[in-house]
């Protein structure tokens, strides 16, 4: 089936090579300027031109006269730890008294408060909750999700969890998704940290490798949680069984996973809040992103990570939800704003990394390009309700879309 999208507002399509680095001088590389329409044919963007020629040149077929809206790409969201069941909302008066996260976890709350809760959701509970997050996520014009397993904590239900995940990916009219295993996030609650990564070696990777439906492994790399040596196993292990690799470091201190992430080539070291320039350095030359995650600080009460150091440095950085018990978000729009209205970063850099940058770290399952509106890439994209394509970062309370293309199909909101 084609369609035809015209007059278009300023479409931000942040067609790109690869993934931009620093930030954007000339911002006008990146935005047509309004009055362009764009065709879509099945799922894929097939042309884009100004709207009197293509009006001309397709007739007798599906027409939407975008009257003038601004467009940006589909939003990829290239962290989110999707599926858990529980509520931990109890823990903000323990954050407010003064502990830290480490102290909330030492106290029972954390990862190990979400665990059993999920181990004994259904399955039929775990998906619902898992399709509600994904019209949410959707909502707010995410169109591609990567999404971790790791409150299972044990093989049965690190497997159960991908599985279900798995199911989700097949359902129409939901953002695709990207499943990572992400094992060892925190020692299952009764083991010690150390057992626990035994078991994850000896028995969990194994039977992960054969189940064959996570594309990539994550490990919490940090000070007092998986320590160095342990993410390397892990890391080497899942490289050898097939797995792309991505990894959490540095979220509360730096505890050189920078330099970890930066000799085994991970596709994105997230969080990175803490790490010191020179493992900066390092992970750019080695190719790694930066995918900060600037909804948990938010959701802490704490400060941002350094992107004007990373813009200034030109190194490539993306940003995610990190959707988790702890910090309650799918909204990129809001993430978006916590950059441009509190951190001083422009509207279209900070659209890059949560698009072109982000969608780089996690490949749409079509295998076409996503996160920019180019010729051939997937007929994923949002349109933006009102003229101006900066108003998509502008309004954090509530989705700025009016609709989303997703996979050709046009959804109102
Ligand atoms: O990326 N910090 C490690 N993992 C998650 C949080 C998990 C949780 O608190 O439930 C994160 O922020
Ligand atoms: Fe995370």
């Amino acid at each position: 089936m084609r369609h035809l999208l015209t007059n278009a507002g300023p479409i931000a399509h942040m067609s790109s090579k690869g993934p931009i680095s620093g930030h954007i001088l000339d911002e006008s590389s990146f935005v047509h300027e309004p009055g362009m329409a764009i065709l879509v044919e099945d799922h894929v963007i097939v042309k884009i031109d100004e709207t009197e020629s293509m009006e001309s040149e397709f007739t007798d077929i599906l027409v939407t006269n975008l009257e003038g809206k601004a467009v940006i790409p589909g939003l990829v969201d290239a962290h989110t730890h999707l599926l858990w069941a529980g509520d931990r909302s109890r823990e903000i008066s323990w954050k407010q008294k003064g502990m830290s996260y480490k102290q909330i976890a030492e106290k029972g709350g954390g990862i190990a408060a979400t665990v059993l809760p999920t181990r004994s959701a259904s399955d039929s509970d775990l998906s619902h909750l898992g399709i509600e997050r994904m019209r949410e996520a959707l909502r707010n014009g995410t169109t591609h999700l990567e999404a971790k397993s790791g409150y299972g904590l044990d093989t049965e239900t690190e497997l159960r969890m991908l599985s279900i995940a798995e199911g989700l990916s097949a359902i129409e009219r939901l953002p695709s998704l990207d499943l990572t295993w992400l094992g060892a996030h925190a020692a299952a609650p009764g083991s010690s940290l150390d057992d626990y990564f035994e078991d994850i070696m000896s028995n969990q990777l194994p039977a992960i490798l054969e189940q064959g439906i996570a594309r990539s492994a994550d490990v919490f790399c940090e000070p007092g949680w998986f320590s160095i040596e342990q993410s390397e196993d892990l890391l080497k292990a899942s490289r050898d069984g097939g797995l792309d690799l991505r990894i959490h470091i540095d979220e509360f201190a730096d505890g050189g996973g920078g330099d970890l992430a930066a000799e085994l080539s991970v596709q994105t070291a997230d969080h990175a809040h803490h790490t010191n320039l020179e493992s900066r350095h390092s992970m750019d030359k080695a190719g790694v992103n930066t995918g900060f995650l600037p909804g948990t600080p938010y959701s802490m009460g704490e400060d941002y990570p350094p992107f004007k150091q990373c813009q200034e440095n030109n190194f490539v950085w993306s940003i995610a939800s990190d959707f988790n018990p702890n910090c309650r978000t799918l909204s990129l729009p809001f993430i978006s704003s916590i950059l441009v209205q509190r951190n001083e970063i422009s509207p279209i850099t900070t659209l890059a990394a949560c698009t072109v940058n982000s969608a780089n770290t996690t490949p749409h399952p079509s295998g076409l390009k996503h996160g920019m509106i180019e010729v051939g890439a997937v007929a994923n994209l949002n349109i933006v309700d009102g003229p101006w394509w900066e108003a998509w970062c502008l309004q954090p309370g509530h989705s700025p879309f009016a609709a989303t293309m997703l996979e050709g199909e046009l959804i109102y909101h």
